[in-house]
């Protein structure tokens, strides 16, 4: 596809940290676009992007071994200005005649750093003002010798050389992560390397991404038909709606009601597809599925037998609606930044898929169709602005995340329809009153999970044997990792005490108090 990026644009060289999708993200918080590369990227590729700044993540490895990630060469001899966070401060230390050594003392965790006064025209000193800046540090190593040219710009006890700078080239180095939360004013300090040092101009908003966007498709599609799998979610539901106004009438977008949706799902998404589209005739084609659906999950209970058998599913049905379309070309598709950078991860990085997750891979070879991603540029929280730019509903928004197999994973073993039907009505008790708590937009996913166990209830005189319904919640910031949230007593007990009287056949309500790790979110 086409691109246009903006001008002004740094590039963040991943050595494969945990936290490198943070720091492109509180770049693009500062208003400037960024893009993530793994650092054996090809040696053109710098020249080519062109960035204001480069910032170099931190990483697992260790320079002091000759065989780890290096910085490449291009970045060095682009003449912009570079920071080193964590290992990229080691990187960037001995590539330029320093010395790192691993540290007597490993260093996880908070910790406070002196700032050197600067005359606040560096990097950090106007964030030393009012005393020791409490940080966040991950490292086993340790810049010992200062590069040429280089002065220290802040200490810790442990690590006298925390942070070094040269101002006259623009390179600085961080031992911490600015990126992190925990260290006090690191957004401040990223965004002062991206705008005041690097020069860029913060002009990366909803409005301008929309703009861009629809530009990029309008050349990519010209005026040929597209067809998008609709589901309800954040990404295809925001695609929809930024297609919708790029290419209108070209558009139609495909919802299978595959029959593991939620209660009043198909209803809410075709009722929001309609106001966005503010049309009469809005391309939008429902095909109820279940039947297919629920034929085909008969008799599997394992939990990947049913995913896939979800996806394959999907695709049949998909692809057989989309034939009847005349004349389609395109597929579209909610793919955002985060899959993009997981799939490009170098060969020296990256956490192990646990599950496979539901995704219609395939499908545009299967069709012929060209792939149009509209979203492959952003992260969720700008994927929610543009959404609520483009004027959809709030609570659709910010909807929780639903996996793509649905209530699939969320029905223990198999999948039957009466259970299906338990499980819809719990969960949806479980949203109301969280809404109604106003724990909706505190908590990050919470769900309700059917255990096909016998457990024994007395109701009135009798005993009667029923099955139990879990409640799961979490909070999170990438999924990665989540804890369960501690939700207040009476918001657990209005929830169970509702779904126990309104829903005869369940014998008991249970809360999860499982984190991830070693729990996944899921239960399947
Ligand atoms: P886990 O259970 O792996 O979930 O801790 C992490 C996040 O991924 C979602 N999830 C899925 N999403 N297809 C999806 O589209 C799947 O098969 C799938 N499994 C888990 C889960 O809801 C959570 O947000």
């Amino acid at each position: 596809m086409h691109k246009s990026l903006p001008d002004d644009r740094l590039l963040i060289v991943d050595f494969g940290s945990q936290y490198t999708q943070l720091i492109a993200r509180r770049v693009r918080e500062a208003g400037v676009y960024c893009e993530v590369h793994p650092f054996d990227m090809p040696a053109e590729f710098v020249d080519a992007f062109s960035p204001r700044g480069v910032v170099l993540s931190g990483g697992p490895e260790t320079v002091t071994e000759i065989e780890t990630p290096r910085i490449p060469d291009q970045v060095l001899e682009a003449g912009v200005p570079v920071l080193g966070i964590c290992y990229g401060m080691h990187a960037l230390a001995s590539q330029l005649g320093g010395a790192v050594e691993p540290s007597s003392k490993r260093e996880f965790g908070s910790a406070e750093i002196d700032i050197v006064d600067d005359g606040a025209d560096g990097l950090l000193g106007r964030f030393g003002t009012d005393g020791p800046l409490p940080v966040w540090m991950s490292h086993g190593d340790k810049v010992v010798s200062l590069p040429p040219g280089f002065e220290v710009a802040a200490s810790t006890p442990n690590a006298p050389i925390a942070a070094m700078s040269d101002a006259s080239r623009h390179l600085y180095g961080v031992q911490f992560h600015p990126e992190v939360t925990h260290t006090r004013n690191g957004a401040e300090i990223l965004d002062r390397f991206a705008r005041d040092i690097c020069g860029c101009n913060g002009t990366w908003t909803a409005e301008q991404i929309v703009e861009r966007a629809i530009r990029e498709v309008r050349a990519a599609v010209g005026d040929e038909r597209v067809v998008l799998g609709l589901s309800g979610g954040v990404d295809s539901s925001v695609a929809a709606a930024l297609l919708d106004r790029a290419i209108g009438d070209q558009l139609t977008c495909v919802f299978v009601d595959n029959g593991l949706l939620r209660l009043n799902e198909r209803k809410e998404v075709e009722a929001a597809f309609y106001r966005m589209s503010n049309a009469l005739d809005p391309h939008l084609v429902t095909v109820d599925a279940t039947d297919e659906f629920l034929g085909a999950l008969h008799g599997l209970d394992d939990p990947e037998a049913k995913r896939k058998c979800i996806g394959a599913t999907f695709i049949d049905v998909f692809q057989r609606e989309a034939e009847k379309l005349e004349g389609v070309r395109w597929l579209a598709q909610g793919t955002i930044y985060p899959d993009v950078i997981e799939s490009a991860a170098s060969k020296f990085g990256k956490a192990h898929v646990i599950k496979s997750h539901h995704n219609v891979g395939g499908l545009p070879e299967r069709m012929h169709l060209k792939l149009v991603e509209p979203l492959r540029d952003l992260f969720k929280d700008e994927v929610r602005r543009v959404g609520l730019a483009l004027g959809l509903p709030r609570e659709l928004v910010f909807r929780h995340p639903f996996p793509g197999p649905g209530l699939a994973v969320r029905v223990i073993g198999e999948v039957r329809r009466e259970y299906l039907d338990v499980l819809r009505r719990a969960d949806a008790i479980f949203m109301e009153e969280l809404r109604r708590a106003d724990y909706y937009d505190r908590v990050h996913q919470a769900f309700a999970v059917y255990l096909p166990v016998n457990s024994v209830g007395v109701v009135g005189d009798a005993r009667r044997y029923a099955h139990v319904i879990a409640l799961r919640a979490v909070e999170t910031t990438d999924f990665m990792t989540a804890r369960w949230a501690q939700l207040p007593h009476d918001l657990l007990g209005t929830v169970s005490n509702r779904i126990m009287n309104e829903i005869e056949d369940v014998s008991r309500v249970v809360y999860d108090i499982a984190s991830k790790p070693p729990a996944t979110i899921e239960w399947e």
